[in-house]
């Protein structure tokens, strides 16, 4: 199978074997097959947080569980459940027309709902972790469907429970088949970055809906992000490191212009933006990859890249940001 157009960085690599997943009792079957069940799982959502540099010998599970329901109730909000093949966007869409809010802010992220947990994702002051109520998984051993409360995911900084192969990780070893959010009854916006407060003050508007801060976030995303249906790309390629004050006091002082947040923990956020950025980056390319000319921390497709290209271009930027900032960037999709 061709999984070039099942990855938004549209990078060449074929799959032996990939199985299309529409519904949790199809995961069963996979885990009871005679041949499949033992073999190494790769699952896919999206394929929007994947860089493939090689052809993939795991089965593939291609997931596409659909189905959006208010599921119940509760004293302090509603339980929305998705099937992990939604796509991202079209659930935070739903919710917003049908007049939940809570996801606002996260619009326009590409992927699915199944993948979302996985890098915990977030954007414009939002994560994931502030709405999700629980993940649904199934084991790929006993073909057993759970479901995990929130409290057990380890949600941090674009990680989670599920991207971990190691011990109490679950990479590889369940696969997330539905997510329920819990959107607040008492909405408030999520108004601090300061984008939003740009556009609070373009349009005069303080009090913004749900519908608002939705239409402002797509604006915002499709004037500076590419769209992976028109250029391939896995969004931000590089996390925002995490360093104590200490570790930044002479970087600070030898470039006071470095954009930093101060976090609640008392660490400091890098924009790895501004550094790859200060190197010169923007617009440079090995091959067919390339530093996205109007956001530095995305890296594109022009046309033809390779899994290799995109993978030589990426250390020779965490080798200059070293050199010049002494801080190791990590990549923020999985390299395959
Ligand atoms: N900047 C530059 N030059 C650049 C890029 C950024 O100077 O080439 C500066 C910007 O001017 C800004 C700062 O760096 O002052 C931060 O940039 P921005 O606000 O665009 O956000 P980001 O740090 O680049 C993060 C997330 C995005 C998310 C946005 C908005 C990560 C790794 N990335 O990007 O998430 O959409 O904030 O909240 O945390 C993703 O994870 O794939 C992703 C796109």
């Amino acid at each position: 199978v061709n999984l070039k157009p099942f990855n938004t960085f549209g990078l060449p690599a074929t799959a032996r074997r990939l199985v299309r997943i529409r519904e949790v009792a199809d995961v069963r079957r996979v885990v009871d097959h005679a041949e499949f069940g033992r073999a190494p799982k790769f699952v896919l959502g999206g394929g929007s947080n994947i860089v493939l540099t090689q052809d993939v010998e795991a089965v593939v599970l291609k997931m596409e569980i659909p189905g959006i329901r208010l599921l119940e109730e509760r004293a302090t909000g509603w339980i929305i459940e998705a099937g992990a093949g939604v796509a991202w966007h079209d659930l935070v869409r739903w919710t917003v027309e049908q007049g939940f809010g809570g996801l606002e802010n996260l619009a326009l992220i590409p992927g699915t709902v199944g993948a979302a947990p996985v890098q915990n994702i977030g954007a414009y002051g939002l994560e994931l972790q502030d709405r999700v109520d629980s993940v649904e998984v199934v084991d790929l051993v006993s073909g057993r469907a759970v479901v995990l409360p929130a409290s057990v995911c380890k949600f941090g900084y674009r990680d989670s429970v599920f991207k971990h192969t190691g011990f109490g990780g679950l990479a590889g070893k369940s696969v997330i088949t539905r997510v329920r959010f819990l959107l607040p009854k008492i909405w408030q916006p999520v108004l601090g970055y300061l984008e939003l407060e740009r556009k609070m003050a373009e349009t005069g508007i303080t009090a913004p809906t749900s519908r608002q801060i939705f239409d402002w976030v797509c604006a915002i995303r499709r004037a500076k992000l590419p769209d992976p249906a028109v250029i391939g790309n896995a969004g931000s390629f590089f996390k925002n490191p995490l360093v104590t004050p200490e570790q930044c006091r002479d970087i600070i002082g030898r470039d006071p212009a470095i954009v930093h947040y101060l976090m609640d923990d008392g660490q400091i956020k890098l924009a790895a933006g501004w550094m790859i950025d200060a190197c010169g980056w923007k617009g440079k390319a090995v091959g067919g990859a390339a530093v996205y000319e109007k956001q530095a921390l995305v890296l594109v497709n022009r046309g033809e890249a390779r899994g290799a290209e995109v993978v030589t271009l990426a250390r020779a930027i965490q080798e200059s940001v070293y050199g010049r900032f002494g801080i190791r960037l990590e990549p923020e999709p999985v390299l395959l």
